[in-house]
């Protein structure tokens, strides 16, 4: 009976349609998502695609992401309705970056309330259409069906981060846009764009050639490692951002972490010694010689020639981690300190802080840093933190009038592996690991935004671990060594977790419903070349028998993935036993070790 009753049920879950709930896996989470009556949506070689002036480059980027893995051509309509309709409409969708999608029999229609909301509408349609659709080259014998649904949406918190470090190592321009299409997949729309460090100065500025001629380049000149972004670069870069709905918001850093401009002109320092650019990672103590008009000009310059390449209205200028040693010993700046009325030594990069916003100020811009920027005595025009260290000073941030951004260095730092192991890829130390739940389950208090002065989230990608000159660890999980695949393997699937973080209202996040929504996503993601890190296998269920043996069940929080173990304490590898579903009997459950297999090259860590 028990059998026969297990079967209906099995019968009924197979054959009853689900909810839209369960049926839709978008990441993020969306606000709403209705089932509809009628039958389904099905792209096929006569689909056109109808679109409003306003979203005409939507349009474009929609057909080129549907005309490579169908091979169809998908012809655009400009001002008239297609079978897929993009329509912007601020009155019918009210919310910034937010989209309403409606799919059934007769078409789909996006309508977007800005042309953000309206990428965002065409993010979530390709999270409905089967995985392939995200695939680079056609894919044959897919039917391309999404149920009747209707969803409406828009994000939480305006600012969605992520911060690219490119100046410990020099990423190409082509990465850079393949990590714009992962931000832009998971509706991430801000690039914080590490571009100065001590390693590494990226960014050409036409006034102070010695910046990339010299800084860019690290190592003995017969084997010189690093390189630039030229002003080209930039606008093609911003251009193939903006369309995707992000902004590039590029980092000048100042006073510290900036040797890589001191080797190119060492006036701009304290002592003016030659250094050189590092190639290995420390923090230099040279700093920005803040008395020296001279230097003065050469900031106001060089942040002159970054606005006027950059649209954003926010620059963002660095500021973490200055050690004053330069200046309490640099007979100018103590002198300066003097005139000013300043008594601590850290108080001169508040100082630097205040004249530097004025100046954005005027160009209309707003000056973000990290947390120091204001912690280092007050600065009197608005200015916005990002708090990597210590996310209760936001209070102290808006009771000064300044806004925030919340990327605390134990949740949403990815440069920290998911897991202590030494097996696990080489990444930074200094703090504990940061399991995907952790990020996922960042503590974020009810910042909304009509009461708090907190602009979103944001991670943080630190290539310090990847400093040009390292050699890097073979990867047996991806079986590479290059520093875009250990990119890529410590921001997903962490990323995704941000990603929700940021778009989904508190009340509607869930880590479970997360996990059971990922799961699909995993196979989505090696479909659109992405060199994630698979999750490792779990125990489900441990029983133990009469005889004292032991029967645990598996699971793997991957679909599509399979699981190989060993029972005798070794390492499993793709070629181990199969699981294949019935419980494994041991002796002793602390001998059972599984990975999750996704394919022969692609494997997860083994479970503990
Ligand atoms: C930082 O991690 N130094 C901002
Ligand atoms: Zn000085």
């Amino acid at each position: 009976m028990k059998k026969v009753i297990s079967m209906l049920l099995f019968l009924l879950a197979t054959f009853l349609p689900a909810t839209a709930q369960e049926s839709c896996n978008i990441i993020p989470k969306p606000q709403s998502i209705k089932a509809l009556e009628g039958k389904d949506f099905i792209l096929t070689e006569k689909t056109t695609i109808g679109f409003d002036n306003g979203a005409a480059r939507q349009a474009e980027l929609l057909q080129a992401a549907l005309s490579g893995p169908t091979g169809w051509d998908f012809p655009l309509r400009a001002g008239k309705k297609g079978d897929i309709t993009l329509k912007i409409d601020s009155t019918a969708v009210t919310s910034s970056e937010g989209y309403r999608l409606v799919a059934g029999q007769r078409g789909v229609s996006i309508t977007g309330h800005d042309a953000a909301g309206v990428f965002y509408g065409i993010q979530t349609f390709l999270q409905l259409l089967p995985k392939e659709i995200v695939a680079d080259r056609r894919q044959r014998g897919v039917e391309w069906r999404i149920r009747p649904v209707e969803v409406n949406d828009a994000p939480n918190y305006p600012w969605r981060g992520m911060m690219i470090d490119v100046a410990r190592y020099f990423y190409h321009v082509d990465f850079i846009k393949k990590f714009i299409d992962m931000m832009a997949m998971y509706k991430l729309n801000k690039l914080q764009f590490h571009l100065i460090d001590d390693s590494g100065w990226r960014l050409e500025i036409k006034k102070y050639p010695r910046l990339t001629e010299v800084g860019a380049w690290a190592g003995p000149e017969e084997k010189r490692l690093g390189g630039f972004y030229t002003q080209e670069d930039i606008r093609e870069l911003l251009a193939y951002a903006e369309a995707r709905g992000v902004e590039i918001i590029p980092e000048i850093e100042f006073p510290a972490h900036v040797l890589s401009a001191i080797v190119a002109y060492p006036w701009l320092s304290c002592q003016g010694k030659q250094h050189e650019v590092q190639t290995q990672q420390s923090i230099s103590p040279e700093l920005l010689c803040v008395s020296k008009d001279s230097v003065m000009n050469f900031l106001h310059d060089v942040l002159d020639e970054t606005i006027a390449l950059f649209p954003s209205k926010y620059i963002n200028i660095g500021g973490d981690e200055a050690i004053y040693d330069r200046w309490k010993t640099c007979p100018r700046c103590q002198a300066l300190m003097k005139r000013e009325g300043l008594s601590e030594v850290s108080q001169l990069q508040g100082w630097l802080t205040n004249i530097v916003a004025g100046w954005m100020k005027e160009k209309g811009r707003t000056v973000v840093g990290w947390e120091e920027v204001f912690m280092r005595g007050k600065v009197s025009t608005p200015i916005v933190g990002v708090m990597w260290h210590n996310v209760d000073d936001t209070l102290k941030a808006r009771v000064e009038g300044h806004r925030s951004i919340i990327a605390p260095v134990t949740h949403l730092y990815f440069d920290f592996p998911e897991r202590k192991d030494k097996r696990e890829i080489k990444a930074a130390t200094w703090m504990p690991a940061v399991p995907l739940k952790k990020t996922y389950e960042t503590p974020l208090l009810d910042y909304s935004l009509a009461t708090s002065s907190v602009l979103g989230v944001q991670g943080c990608y630190w290539s310090d671990q990847f400093i040009h000159g390292t050699v890097l660890q073979e990867l047996p999980q991806l079986d590479e060594n290059r520093s875009e695949r250990y990119a890529e393997y410590l921001m997903f699937p962490r990323l995704t977790a941000l990603s929700e973080l940021g778009w989904t209202r508190k009340a509607d996040r869930n880590f479970t419903d997360y996990e059971r929504r990922m799961a699909t996503h995993y196979p989505r993601l090696t479909v659109a070349g992405i060199h994630y890190r698979l999750p490792e296998p779990v125990v489900e269920k441990s029983e133990k028998n009469t005889d004292g043996t032991y029967s645990l069940t598996l699971a793997t929080p991957v679909a599509d993935a399979a699981i190989h173990y060993t029972t005798d304490g070794s390492t499993p590898t793709y070629h181990s036993p199969r699981y294949n579903g019935t419980p494994i009997r041991v002796a002793n459950p602390e001998q059972l070790r599984a990975i999750t297999v996704m394919s022969r090259t692609h494997v997860s860590l083994p479970t503990r």
